[in-house]
């Protein structure tokens, strides 16, 4: 589908879902939020951010006096794990259930405030044995399993800061990542579950740390396992001196610890995500403003009752989702939540259903991903489950198509419940546009509108908003708390790929999106050459240069073609070198380079496809014409090719394909 089609389909989009009067009724979210934050947006954020325990109350709101740097609540202290577990605890609810946490092989455990306290405190005094202080470097490469919880809340205790590595991520893709952040200490396990099978992670650290081509070690002094798997192959490469079991080492710790304050806009995580070149950006957020948002957008948009609901974000810890709508905003707000190990569809394609059933979950927060993948399987599937307990469900990470949104709102929310359409970024730290549930009518396939004291816009190249129903680009126009503060270690570079196309205090998000009549929002997808597959962020030039590293490969081209059920898949065109003309005539020549690129960056950036072609689509300037390539991938007509230096390129690369 063209992006034109797409604007079509979406405007032809009229049903609506208002609030029930049951729901309004009772919901957490009141009309007001809107008048208050519009009258002085500070002024709102501040008194949100009193929700939150400061050690040290701030006096100072927002300093945007050397845009695009931004400082939140800037002389006040806190500690962002005291916040998420103590102070709960000292509150009287120590009891209530923190997470359950299922694994994939069946086995669960649940932790109460009282006990997840507990284990962090046990944590940050193992982790400060280890030598982790403030502003350390804490890399975490672990299957979701509790340990990956307690161990970014003691890294936050610590004021230290984590960088959460996806478990699915290569070696290579874990040095780069601990050597740009210097990290001190790896906290692994030995292995983890996934589609029924243990897998090992251990080695890959192993692999990871191991001196370079040029006998260069990493900064990793230490490595943390835990035991998951119990699989001795995969520790075979243990090296005494620098890895340590945390079983064995958090049975000799202290139990208690005291949480001491830090800055507001002290460091608490580095998250490394894809952006338009070859090296991933590490996005660095801090601690005041980034929980003052997420605690606030947390309870509101999903309505949050932490004394009745059983809330679940499907989403992994690698991800900024994980961060901030499994860890840190519901655990501030004193949810109880559900942490599954594994994949929707093991041992059984009902495994979702079941869960939600056994745990009675009222909240469930998702992909369009996954919601389109249960369509394809059927209702009969989840319609085997009780899903009665569910009374609100949230979409996360791509546009979700309308039918999928009506199916989801059908078939898993027995045709009544709210569906709350989050847009926002790894960059934004916490939701930015969304519906909120009592309030607004639902639009299926529209994020809606801005959060409370947030300022979006519709612009077109020359910043001047745009009319209904045509598309543009999206602005952020104000700064917000839970914004980024920098890429780590390379601000330029901040201020290049966000604050430069617009000035420095207008937030280019990199997105297409359009507003309708009423002003409610609409995402059209990514406008540069960042792709979204399965709600993930993958970028073209990553693999592209991962494919020109493997010896067969000359040149390179990706694009991301619509997949119905992924969003976005990675195709790649390859011309090969003349020197390996014989590999690259071999059947398997394109199942070698998918391989390659799994191997070299994980499994979520293999391409679907690999052709190899003879020739790419380039501009005289000899820029490569993507959008040609995108349109064949996506078995489209041939757009405009008066631009291509050699016209019948695009003729010789259709006839490759067949
Ligand atoms: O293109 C937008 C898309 O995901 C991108 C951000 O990806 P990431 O940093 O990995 O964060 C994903 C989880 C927040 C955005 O630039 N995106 C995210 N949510 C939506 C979305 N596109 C449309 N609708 C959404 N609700």
């Amino acid at each position: 589908m063209s992006e034109s089609n797409e604007i079509d389909n979406l405007l032809h989009e009229s049903r609506r879902f208002p609030p029930s009067d049951e729901f309004r009724a009772q919901a957490v979210a009141k009309a007001d939020l809107y008048t208050t934050a519009d009258a002085d947006p500070q002024a709102f954020w501040a008194e949100k951010a009193r929700d939150l325990h400061w050690h040290t109350p701030f006096t100072q709101t927002l300093d945007w006096s050397n845009p695009p740097f931004a400082t939140w609540f800037d002389d006040g202290e806190l500690n962002v794990a005291y916040n998420c577990l103590d102070r709960h605890v000292l509150a009287g609810n120590g009891d209530r259930v923190a997470f359950h946490w299922e694994g994939e092989p069946g086995d669960s455990k649940t932790f109460t405030y009282a006990e997840l306290t507990a284990e962090v405190k046990k944590a940050a005094n193992l982790l400060t044995a280890l030598g982790i202080r403030q502003g350390d470097r804490v890399a975490i490469y672990l299957p979701l399993i509790p340990e990956a919880v307690i161990a970014m809340l003691a890294v936050a205790r610590l004021g230290a800061i984590h960088t959460v590595i996806f478990g699915g991520f290569s070696a290579e893709s874990i040095r780069d990542r601990v050597n740009d952040a210097e990290a001190s200490l790896v906290i692994t396990a030995d292995g983890g579950y996934r589609k029924g099978r243990a897998f090992p992670l251990k080695p890959t650290v192993d692999k990871a740390l191991a001196p370079d081509e040029a006998g260069q070690a990493t900064t990793v002094k230490k490595v943390l396992v835990v035991k998951r798997t119990g699989d001795e192959t995969s520790v075979a490469g243990w090296q005494e001196g620098r890895d340590l079991w945390w079983h064995d080492e958090i049975a000799q710790v202290d139990s208690e610890h005291v949480a001491k304050p830090f800055p507001a806009e002290n460091p608490l995580f580095i998250l490394y995500t894809s952006g338009t070149t070859g090296k991933p950006k590490g996005i660095l957020h801090t601690s005041g403003g980034y929980l003052t948002q997420v605690a606030f957008t947390h309870k509101n948009v999903f309505d949050l009752k932490p004394e009745t609901d059983v809330y679940w974000s499907t989403a992994d810890v690698g991800w900024i989702t994980g961060h901030s709508y499994v860890v840190y905003g519901p655990l501030a707000n004193g949810a109880t939540e559900v942490i599954y190990e594994g994949t929707p569809d093991t041992p059984h394609p009902g495994r979702w259903w079941e869960i939600i059933q056994k745990y009675k979950v009222s909240i469930l927060y998702a992909a369009p991903t996954a919601i389109r993948t249960f369509m394809k399987l059927g209702r009969q599937i989840p319609q085997q489950f009780d899903l009665s307990s569910l009374r609100l469900l949230g979409s996360v990470g791509e546009p979700i198509n309308p039918e999928a949104w009506v199916w989801y709102r059908d078939v898993i929310g027995a045709g009544k419940t709210p569906i709350v359409d989050t847009w926002w970024q790894t960059e934004t730290g916490a939701m930015m546009i969304s519906a909120l549930p009592g309030i607004t009518t639902l639009k299926p396939g529209s994020a809606q509108i801005p959060i409370p004291g947030i300022a979006i816009d519709v612009v077109d190249e020359r910043l001047h908003s745009t009319g209904p129903d045509q598309g543009g680009l999206l602005v952020v126009t104000q700064p917000w708390p839970s914004m980024l503060r920098g890429i780590w270690g390379d601000p330029e570079r901040y201020v290049d790929t966000y604050w430069s196309k617009f000035g420095p205090t207008t937030y280019f998000a990199g997105d297409g999106a359009r507003r309708d009549k009423d002003g409610d929002i609409w995402l059209l997808g990514r406008v540069d050459d960042v792709m979204n597959v399965s709600g993930h962020r993958l970028s073209t030039a990553e693999i592209e240069s991962s494919l020109v590293s493997h010896p067969m490969v000359a040149e390179a081209a990706v694009v991301g073609a619509s997949d119905e059920t992924t969003g976005q898949a990675v195709v790649a065109f390859v011309i090969t070198k003349a020197s390996h003309a014989d590999d690259a005539a071999k059947d398997d020549a394109a199942a070698v380079l998918r391989a390659h690129v799994a191997q070299q960056i994980g499994a979520i950036a293999r391409p679907r496809q690999v052709f190899i072609v003879n020739e790419l689509p380039k501009t005289r300037s000899g820029k490569i014409m993507r959008r040609l390539l995108k349109d064949l991938a996506e078995g489209r007509e041939i757009g405009d090719t008066t631009t291509l230096a050699d016209t019948s390129v695009m003729t010789a690369i259709t006839d490759t394909m067949r």
